[in-house]
C-alpha cells in the first residue's frame, strides 16, 4: 500500500479557462470561435509571431556567441535593466537611487508568485497577511495569495449597473481594510474587465492606500495593450513610486511581445525613498534569491534574450512600437464593430461599453444561461463570467459572432 491513496488525495477541480481551452480544440464544429484565453490573434485568426521578434531570434541565431547556458539566479541583467527603465521610465529616480531589485520570473505568474511569497514570509506581525484583489480579477490572483498563505479579500470594482468602475465602494472598502494590508492593482487594461481608473481616480486611490498604509502590489500584465503606448500604461505604478509609495510590480511581456509560451517576465519590488533604501534593497535581493533558487534555480533564457535584443535596441525599440500599435489598434477597431453592429442591428441591450473598456478583454455583462447557449448552439467560447479576448473576432467571423450574440439575447433575456 503506497502512502497517497484515493482516501488521501481528493480530485481538484480542472482549471476553468484551461477546460475551456480543451473544450474548444475538441469542438469539430467549422465555425467555433475562441474568445476564452487572452492571446492576441491576427486578422485571419491565427497566433501573430511579431516581426520584431523573428529578428531578435535572427539576430541571437547568427550571434556565435549565444549558447544555452544557465542565466543567473536573478535572470538576465540587460534584460532587467532594460525591463525596469521600461515600467518605472528611464528617469526613474527609484532606480538612480539604487532602490529597485529586480528579479526575472517565469512570466507575470512568476512575478505575482514570488512576490506573494516574499510577502507571506516578511510582512510584519504575527498575523497571516490578508491581501485584497478586485471583484472581479485575473482567477489565478485568488490561487497564488491562497497557496502562500494570505487571507483573500475582495474590494469592489466593476459596477453592473454602469458596467464601468465603482469607485466609491472600492475606496470604501479599502478605507475599511486591515491597516497594512496587500493591495493588488493592475497598472492597466484591467483583466477581466477591460475598464481602469483615470488619472484622477488612480490619485484618490493612492490617497487611501497611505492613509491605511496597505502595500501596492501592481500587476502588470498588459502595458502597451490599453493606449497603444507604453508611457501611457505605465503612468499608474510610476505616479505611486513618484508619491514616495514602497510597492511592488509584477511585469510580463507575454502579450506585448507575443512571448506567451516562452515566459518572460520580471518581479520589481521598489523601496521607499530614505537613508538606508539602498541597502534595504540589496537585503531584499538576497532573500528574493533564496526563494528563486529553491523555486527554479535560475530563470528560463531564450525568451528574456529575445526581450531583451528588442529593448535594448533603438530601431528594433521602434519597431516594436509600430507594431503594438497595430495589435492595439485592431483591438480598438473590432470593439467600435461589434458596437455599431448590435446596435444597428437592435440587439437588446446597452452597448456603449463597448468603446469605452480597454485592452484585451470586453466585460460583457452576459448571464451564465446565455454564456452557456452560446456555447452549445453556436460553438462559441467564453469564460464564465461573461469575458470575451477580443482579439478572438476579425472580419472573417465577427458577423457569425454577431448573429449569435442577438439570438440569444432575444432567445434568453
Ligand atoms: C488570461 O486571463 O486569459 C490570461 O492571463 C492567461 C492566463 O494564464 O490566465
Amino acid at each position: 500500500m503506497g502512502s497517497f491513496t484515493l482516501a488521501t488525495v481528493p480530485v481538484a477541480t480542472e482549471d476553468p479557462l484551461y477546460r475551456l481551452m480543451r473544450e474548444y480544440r475538441e469542438d469539430s464544429h467549422e465555425k467555433k470561435i475562441d474568445l476564452g484565453i487572452g492571446a492576441y490573434r491576427d486578422e485571419d485568426g491565427k497566433p501573430w509571431v511579431l516581426p520584431v521578434v523573428k529578428r531578435a531570434e535572427d539576430l541571437l541565431r547568427e550571434n556565435p556567441q549565444s549558447n544555452h547556458e544557465y542565466l543567473p539566479i536573478r535572470g538576465l541583467d540587460t534584460f532587467l535593466s532594460a525591463a525596469q527603465r521600461l515600467m518605472l521610465g528611464i528617469e526613474s529616480k527609484a532606480i538612480c537611487d539604487n532602490r529597485v531589485c529586480s528579479f526575472q520570473t517565469v512570466s507575470g505568474t512568476g512575478a505575482v508568485h514570488l512576490g506573494a511569497t516574499f510577502i507571506s514570509r516578511f510582512h510584519s506581525g504575527n498575523v497571516q497577511p490578508t491581501v485584497f484583489i478586485s471583484d472581479p480579477t485575473w482567477p489565478n490572483h485568488h490561487q497564488i495569495f491562497t497557496q502562500t498563505g494570505f487571507v483573500v479579500e475582495k474590494y469592489p470594482y466593476y459596477s453592473a449597473t454602469s458596467k464601468g468602475l465603482n469607485v466609491e465602494d472600492m475606496l470604501q472598502c479599502l478605507r475599511t481594510a486591515p491597516r497594512g494590508s496587500t493591495v493588488i492593482l493592475q497598472g492597466c487594461a484591467h483583466n477581466p474587465t477591460g475598464i481602469d481608473p483615470s488619472q484622477e481616480e488612480w490619485k484618490r486611490i493612492t490617497e487611501v492606500v497611505r492613509e491605511r498604509e496597505h502595500f501596492p502590489f501592481f500587476d502588470c500584465a498588459y502595458q502597451g495593450f490599453a493606449s497603444g503606448d507604453l508611457e501611457q500604461d505605465a503612468w499608474a505604478c510610476r505616479y505611486f513610486i513618484e508619491q514616495g509609495f514602497e510597492c511592488c510590480i509584477a511585469q510580463s511581456f507575454a502579450k506585448n511581445l507575443g512571448l506567451y509560451g516562452e515566459r518572460v517576465g520580471a518581479f520589481h519590488f521598489i523601496c521607499a525613498p530614505g537613508s538606508d533604501a539602498s541597502e534595504l534593497a540589496e537585503r531584499i535581493g538576497s532573500q528574493l534569491a533564496i526563494m528563486q533558487r529553491a523555486e527554479i534555480s535560475n530563470p528560463p533564457a531564450y525568451g528574456a534574450q529575445i526581450a531583451s535584443a528588442v529593448l535594448n535596441d533603438n530601431e528594433l525599440f521602434s519597431q516594436w512600437q509600430s507594431e503594438l500599435k497595430i495589435m492595439s489598434g485592431r483591438l480598438t477597431g473590432i470593439r467600435q464593430e461589434i458596437k455599431s453592429q448590435l446596435e444597428v442591428r437592435g440587439t437588446p441591450g446597452n452597448w456603449g461599453f463597448l468603446s469605452t473598456q480597454v485592452g484585451m478583454f470586453s466585460y460583457t455583462g452576459l448571464s451564465r444561461r446565455q454564456i452557456l447557449e452560446l456555447k452549445e448552439k453556436w460553438h462559441i467560447y467564453m469564460t464564465e463570467n461573461g469575458r470575451i479576448s477580443v482579439a478572438g473576432l476579425n472580419p472573417g467571423n465577427l458577423q457569425y459572432f454577431i448573429d449569435a450574440v442577438d439570438d440569444v439575447l432575444r432567445a434568453l433575456p
